[in-house]
């Protein structure tokens, strides 16, 4: 049957003629990126993924194709038969294919459009709800084709370095048990089993460790999971994981690994050498220097702990909170006294969030005495050892946060990170990958009364460590690792649990009976009980990835098709209520569970 595409088969995108190619006959198609009239001609910028080429329609040399272009409007879709042509000294540099142009003899219109709701272009400022209704006219945008493109080339790298280095894909279930106490799963009703659910899997840790046990020794996946959780510019409630489990290793081994295939993801996608090894840190150094666990070493302003001389400085709510055993974070801001007044004020209301009730700051002089409201009552030998602790010189500001632990980290870490933009101090064109180790196994949990697993319980403690897991589990460290890059994390894993015994401990520090472990993890403990291999491993988040690649600001910029910070999907309208019928026949809401006793 003769048709267009059978008659003229496309023969380039729309970015790649080039002079060298002029006289050749040449068969285009795309969408009209715009229309303009003159000369008695029709031109037109047609658009595809590719790029941008002009195409001519002028009356004296096709006057069919000529009266029917007068019809074009902005996004119709349609195919262009020319002849590549020089533009005759009228180039266009900021156009790739700026020095040609199409000199179009037939032109078929595939599809009209209606006005699309905003400018198919790059650098709109239409809001995003409006973007996202509307997400397939948005994914027409340049950046966003070449965003999702990159991320595309990441995970073919991913791919090609993990099979390469002998790992083996294996998919394993989304819909999984339901483990009580999981409060971020979503729930899957069964029909088929009336009144039990399903979980979405937020990740599929323990099948990958049953693999291990099975003997696939390197395991990948590129998986999605589901995560009920409120929702941030880093968090989508279903992501993507590219999920690492590895047998016979030990911590080393395993980041050595990871740093190769980061390093050649980099390399393949966006020809940057990254350099390895990665820095390692504890997580107490990272506290102690950042006051975070992800460190956005891009920026080298470091934090200091000023506890000891502010005990007896003199200075009363610096004493107060460090007697009810808070501390006194400080940071150095060389140069800072460049900062004005106001800067420095809008500090305290920047802090609120974090329950942080000031930001303390002091001028340094030329002689080492401080400028500051409280300069007076603070003693001379405490000031000098703030001095000499924090490496405060003539013309820094020193800035102090005062409260427990806890939240003076929290909120100091992100007053290094406002300081660096305000003083222009990151270095927002580089890429800084390290390695946070050593976290702490357990994190007390107020709300349960009870020591919780920072991670997960199948996470191994340091040998050394584990006689402090009944008597002082707040000191037990965790062979647990995050990698992080520019201030996010961008994954986390760590060596497993393969002994009996040593779970059996773990379980007994976080308050996890036998019977409740046995209905938790009853089939992973099982299977422990044939040859376990030691094992570990880790997950990256591969959307984290691909923003931080991209350099872009949320999730959703390097996601088809992302969910609101409400977890609502503006374009299909999802979640929406469910028909009653279908609700009944899942015995959910109205409708009695069959065995609940009425009464
Ligand atoms: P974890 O929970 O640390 O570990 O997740 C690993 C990585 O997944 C990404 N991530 C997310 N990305 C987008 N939106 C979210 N809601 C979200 N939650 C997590 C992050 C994170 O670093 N099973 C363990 C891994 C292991 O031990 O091997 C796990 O899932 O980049």
């Amino acid at each position: 049957m003769a048709s267009f595409l059978n008659d003229h088969p496309k023969t380039h995108n729309c970015g790649a003629l080039r002079k060298s190619d002029e006289g050749q006959s040449v068969s285009l198609t795309g969408w009209v990126n715009n229309r303009r009239d003159h000369g008695g001609c029709v031109f037109v910028d047609l658009r595809d993924r590719d790029g941008l080429t002009q195409v001519v329609f002028d009356p004296t040399m096709n006057k069919e194709a000529f009266e029917k272009a007068s019809q074009l409007r902005g996004e119709f879709c349609i195919g262009v038969v020319g002849k590549v042509s020089s533009r005759g000294g009228q180039d266009n540099p900021n156009m790739a294919t700026g020095e040609i142009e199409i000199h179009a003899d037939e032109l078929e219109i595939f599809s009209t459009s209606e006005t699309p709701p905003f400018l198919i272009e790059d650098g709109i400022e239409t809001n995003e709800a409006l973007r996202l209704k509307y997400r397939y006219l948005d994914l027409r945008r340049p950046e966003l084709q070449k965003k999702l493109r990159i991320r595309s080339k990441a995970s073919q790298a991913v791919r090609s370095y993990l099979t390469g280095n002998g790992f083996d894909e294996v998919e394993t279930p989304f819909m999984v048990k339901y483990t009580p106490g999981g409060a971020r799963n979503f729930v899957v009703p069964s029909r088929l089993n009336p009144g039990s659910f399903y979980a979405l899997a937020e990740s599929p840790q323990i099948y990958k460790q049953l693999l291990m046990v099975s003997g696939f020794e390197r395991y990948f996946q590129i998986t999605r999971c589901f995560r009920d959780e409120d929702l941030r510019q880093d968090r989508q409630p279903e992501f993507t994981q590219v999920d690492i489990e590895m047998s016979f290793i030990d911590e080393v081994q395993l980041q050595t690994m990871i740093e190769g295939m980061l390093a050649n993801v980099w390399k393949h996608t966006l020809d940057v050498d990254v350099p390895t090894p990665f820095l390692r840190m504890t997580h107490e150094e990272a506290m102690e220097k950042y006051g975070c666990d992800k460190p956005d070493l891009r920026l080298d302003l470091q934090l200091c702990e000023v506890t000891k001389p502010a005990a007896n400085s003199g200075f009363k709510i610096f004493e107060g909170v460090v007697a009810k055993g808070g501390i006194v974070k400080c940071l150095c801001v060389p140069g800072g006294n460049s900062l004005s007044r106001k800067q420095m004020d809008e500090l305290t209301p920047f802090a609120k969030p974090y329950g942080i009730a000031g930001v303390a700051f002091a001028r340094v002089q030329d002689d080492l005495s401080w400028k500051a409201p409280f300069a007076k009552v603070f003693t001379d030998e405490a000031r000098e050892s703030v001095n000499t602790i924090s490496g405060a010189k003539p013309g820094d500001t020193l800035l102090f946060v005062a409260d427990t632990a806890k939240k003076a980290n929290t909120c100091m870490a992100a007053i290094r990170l406002h300081i660096g933009d305000l003083m222009n101090l990151t270095r927002h064109d580089e890429f800084r990958f390290m390695w946070l180790t050593d976290p702490p196994l357990f994190e007390y949990s107020e709300a349960e009364g009870k020591w919780a697993s920072s991670h997960h319980p199948f996470t191994c403690p340091r040998p050394e460590d584990e006689d402090k897991l009944l008597t002082d589990p707040e000191h037990v460290l965790a062979r647990a690792y995050d990698v992080v890059l520019n201030g996010v994390e961008l994954g986390g894993g760590s060596i497993r649990i393969h002994r009996a015994d040593l779970q059996s401990k773990v379980f007994e520090a976080l308050g996890i009976s036998k019977e409740e472990a046995q209905q938790k993890f009853g089939f992973l403990l099982e299977a422990f009980q044939y040859g376990p291999p030691p094992h570990g491993g880790i997950a990256l988040g591969l959307d984290r990835l691909a923003m931080l690649m991209t350099g872009a600001q949320s999730l959703r910029d390097v996601l088809a098709f992302p969910k609101t910070q409400k977890g609502t999907d503006l374009m299909s309208e999802a979640p929406t209520p469910v028909d009653a019928g279908q609700l009944e026949e899942l015995f959910i809401q109205n409708t009695a569970l069959p065995n609940k006793e009425e009464g």
